[in-house]
């Protein structure tokens, strides 16, 4: 399908019978059969999720955007806080996770699309500005170019007082590679999440991994 990561090949969907099942399973399978493209081998905890979103002003948020958004745990959050005018877009390279959240969230913008076409995918919809971005992709595994693209993409379109918030599941471990796009970097732990992860709420970026 896609080299979007600059690592693995997607997988055509799953046959329907094995698309059936929970989201863990799903994601499970997922991660069976993709591996590192997927990253993780279950869906984030709710836990995890609420302190991601910790401190974005739904009142005023008129765009988030999230990318690698999976069978939505995430999107789940977004969706129960935002108030009716903001626009969610939740971008998903998977089909048959993209399958999973458009039934799931009939409200979200759920794109069938690679997080790497960010810029294009925005200004196709006409998104001059989003409030935050919000990640779930496996940026540390993406190739250098492939990842400064996607900060770059999400910076150009950040408001000023706009976050970037990455998910992980490796705690403390990608916190000097965020160092080096971001002036602003802090790091929320999660331990109750399967396995133990965190956030990385970012801010102030300033170039291409240089500093
Ligand atoms: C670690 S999972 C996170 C899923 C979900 N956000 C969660 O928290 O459970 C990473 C997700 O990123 C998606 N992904 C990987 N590369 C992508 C790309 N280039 N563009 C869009 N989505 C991508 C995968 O399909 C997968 O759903």
């Amino acid at each position: 399908m896609s080299q979007a990561n600059g690592l693995a090949t997607l997988a055509p969907p799953l046959p329907a019978r094995l698309r059936r099942g929970s989201d863990f399973w799903l994601v499970f399978k997922k991660f069976l059969t993709q591996g590192t493209s997927i990253a993780s081998f279950a869906p984030s905890s709710r836990v995890l999720a609420t302190t991601l979103v910790k401190g974005i002003d739904f009142r005023t948020a008129k765009c988030i955007v999230e990318l690698g958004a999976g069978t939505g745990p995430i999107t789940t959050e977004l969706v129960r806080r935002a108030r009716p005018g903001t626009k969610l877009i939740a971008i998903e390279l998977d089909p048959d996770f993209c399958r999973r959240l458009r039934e799931k969230f009939p409200t979200v913008d759920i794109v069938e699309g690679d997080a790497c076409k960010l810029d294009a995918i925005l200004a196709e919809r006409g998104v001059k500005e989003a409030d935050h971005v919000i990640s779930g992709l496996p940026l540390p595994s993406f190739a250098p170019r492939l990842r400064e693209a996607i900060l770059k993409a999400a910076h150009s379109r950040l408001a000023p007082e706009g976050s970037f918030r990455q998910i992980t599941n490796m705690p403390w471990v990608y916190y000097a590679l965020y160092k080096q796009y971001f002036r602003d970097v802090r790091f929320r732990f999660v331990p109750i999440n399967f396995p133990p992860g965190g956030v990385y709420v970012c801010r102030g970026y300033f170039g291409n991994g240089k500093g």
